[in-house]
């Protein structure tokens, strides 16, 4: 029989736009024994879980909960529940992952109207306006920071223009949650789905989401208790029946909710994991989570800067946890990568579509978005592009870091 090793893997430094190192105590809270899917402790670990990410989302909707999968899971069912087959649905893209946003409303069959920016730039309330006046959507979709391009859309305005036209309003804010401010109630949104390989500092596999009462009186038009486990008391929505079983909200929120319906089987190491990560964020406050995020992404854009290298985008609007990094002429981006992995045991990320081989994005994020990281990345960086034969200003990059953190 072949055998195989124990698991040891490399201990990388991972500071490209995500997933990233998780949180010791995160990694402690998966390998935790599990409890049975009933038992009161785990329907307690579940209700704890609701209350921990309305403070991580700064919401008081009921309906907070897990889609177990990783982020698009989220966003599949915040979708799927929602639209139904010839809705209209608008979503403004300026990176990669507004183009999943409408591929996934595609797959749902609703009628997709999008409108583009030049990837590095974000758009503005204004466009979102005109066009909604337009299209008049059902549901409006954005992603808050797509680590694509770097950027961060701004919010805090739409939401307004949204309640005005009766429109819901989504948000992937999976690479942004809990590095950049974040105000679900605030900013009037009704659905907001994220991640934990980001800021929140846990592995990919859970997707936390957030959903106000006219999202959820939306969806529960479609509600339809599956065969096996409905009974007399159960009735059926007046609309369309929701496409995906997986991803039916109504049926997820039923298994949260305080009657327990069986729906799928909690992923409970994820749920442990889910909830460590919430823990950590609160523990040491939203604020100066988002503050720690913002000097560490500070750090790397000056040191970045200081080698001489060119960031990506409007600087105005960039993440506070990734920066966008020109690959100078005449060097070979992928090579730096790959010695930067295996010379020096970092990684930092290539990028997608028109930015393919333009840019390098370098992710400063959870347990990452700290000093010593941040300044061993610039400093192998610098010495494998000198190697490569790329001159560059010698210990100016690590010393603009070292500056931010002593301001
Ligand atoms: C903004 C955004 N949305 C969605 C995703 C997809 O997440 P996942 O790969 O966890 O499904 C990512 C992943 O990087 C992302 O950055």
């Amino acid at each position: 029989m072949t055998t195989f090793s124990r698991l040891a893997p490399p201990p990388r430094l991972l500071m490209g736009p995500g997933p990233i190192n998780c949180y010791p105590r995160v990694l402690s809270a998966m390998s935790t024994q599990l409890v049975g899917q009933y038992d009161p402790v785990m329907t307690g670990y579940m209700n704890e879980v609701m209350a921990l990410y309305r403070s991580v989302f700064r919401t008081e909707n009921e309906q907070t909960l897990l889609v177990d999968g990783t982020s698009r899971a989220g966003i599949e069912a915040v979708l799927v529940s929602a639209i139904e087959p010839g809705d209209k649905v608008l979503i403004p893209i300026f990176g990669r992952f507004g183009h999943l946003l409408a591929e996934i409303a595609t797959r749902c069959d609703a009628e997709v109207h999008t409108f583009e920016v030049e990837w590095g730039q974000v758009v503005q309330a204004q466009q979102i306006e005109d066009a909604i006046k337009r299209v008049q959507p059902k549901l409006l979709a954005i992603v808050q920071g797509d680590t694509s391009t770097t950027m961060l859309q701004p919010l805090a305005d739409i939401g307004e223009i949204c309640e005005r036209h009766d429109v819901l309003f989504y948000c992937d804010a999976t690479a942004s949650i809990g590095g950049n401010p974040f105000e679900t109630d605030l900013w009037k949104l009704d659905a907001v789905s994220v991640g934990l390989q980001k800021c929140l500092g846990g592995p990919s596999g859970s997707a936390p989401v957030t959903l106000s009462e006219k999202y959820v009186n939306t969806v529960n038009k479609r509600r339809h208790v599956e065969a096996g486990i409905r009974n007399d008391d159960h009735q059926d929505g007046v609309a369309s029946r929701i496409r995906s079983n997986y991803f039916d909200l109504p049926m997820i929120m039923d298994y949260w909710g305080s009657e327990r319906l069986n729906h799928h089987t909690e992923a409970a190491s994820m749920l442990y994991c889910a909830r460590e990560c919430a823990i950590n964020l609160l523990e040491e406050g939203v604020d100066q989570t988002i503050a720690r995020h913002k000097q560490a992404g500070d750090a790397m854009l000056a040191g970045i800067q200081g080698l001489n290298l060119q960031p990506f985008g409007d600087l105005s609007n960039k993440m506070n946890n990734v920066v966008g990094v020109y690959i100078p002429d005449a060097v070979d981006g992928e090579a730096i990568r790959h010695d930067m992995l295996h010379k020096f045991n970092i990684e930092i990320g290539t990028s997608f579509g028109p930015l393919h081989g333009k840019i390098w994005r370098i992710g400063t994020m959870g347990y990452n978005a700290r000093p010593d990281a941040v300044f061993h990345t610039l400093q192998s960086l610098e010495t494998v592009l000198r190697r490569a034969g790329h001159s560059l200003p010698t210990g100016e990059g690590i010393d603009a870091a070292m500056a931010v953190y002593s301001d």
